[in-house]
């Protein structure tokens, strides 16, 4: 662990991309494990945190197997709009498979730091669990920021750790050790479940994603941290215009 918090995560784009097509089919399975359950309240807490209502829009970046993206389609109904993209055709196709019955819903390959929507088309964007995969943080948050409308809100759920040093060295010490072997047991990917603590090192305390988003412009910058602050909310709103 260091002091010194990264901005972006310095592997390559294709290599994470080949990485989570490549665990896709055991993805769900090895979350729910690693969380031991608790990531479906965890986006339940995101969900909430969108202030959506029914009706409206909202996208979804990195969206992996389309757990977020359902949910957020629910909370806005049938009349509203979901866009869900990521850059993994593995994830996606699992996304595609289990959230055909969503009609307000639609998977789509795109790359979070180009995002293929106009300024302000959304009522809200979240990324869960994403974030820490991306080349520049504060451009990711950025490129949501510019699709949402002036009022809207950007929501991340991500990985964070806890405030108190001995436990989080605790932590991330077991998460290092107990992530490739649950990838080996359960998922065969070994190397891969190396990949997810090390995404980790480095990255921004909850105080400093928040500055991260306050420096991409957002406002009214808030977070929640949830399970002993192993995991954070964090909430932006997009600026009203003068
Ligand atoms: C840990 S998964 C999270 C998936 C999902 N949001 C969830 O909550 O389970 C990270 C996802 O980010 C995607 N990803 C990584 N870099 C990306 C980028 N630059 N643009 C879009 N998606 C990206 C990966 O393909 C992967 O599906």
């Amino acid at each position: 662990m260091s002091d010194e918090p990264k901005s972006g995560n310095p592997v390559a784009e294709p290599d994470v991309t080949e990485m989570f097509d490549s665990i896709a089919p055991a993805y769900d399975r090895m979350n729910s494990l690693m969380t031991l359950g608790r990531d479906a309240g965890w986006r339940r807490a995101a969900v909430e945190a969108t202030e959506l209502r029914t009706g409206d829009a909202a996208i979804d970046v990195a969206c992996g197997t389309g757990k977020l993206a359902a949910l957020v389609a629910e909370r806005v109904g049938p009349f509203g709009r979901v866009e869900a993209v990521d850059l993994s055709r593995g994830m996606l196709a699992r996304a595609i498979r289990d959230y055909r019955d969503l009609v307000q819903l639609h998977f789509r390959e795109a790359n979070a730091l180009a995002l293929p929507y106009a300024d302000g088309e959304f009522d809200a964007a979240t990324i869960a669990f994403g974030l820490r995969n991306l080349a520049d943080y504060e451009a990711g948050f950025r490129e949501m920021a510019r699709v949402v409308r002036p009022g809207g809100v950007v929501v991340c759920l991500e990985l964070s750790l806890p405030r108190w040093r001995p436990y989080a060295r605790a932590y991330h010490g077991l998460f290092r050790l107990a992530a490739p072997i649950a990838g080996a047991l359960v998922a065969r990917r070994r190397s891969a479940y190396r990949y997810l603590p090390e995404s980790l090192d480095a990255f921004p305390s909850a105080e400093q994603l928040a500055t991260t988003m306050r420096a991409a412009g957002l406002t009214d910058v808030r977070f929640r941290r949830l399970t002993t602050g192993v995991v954070a909310v964090h909430r932006g709103r997009v600026p009203e215009r003068d």
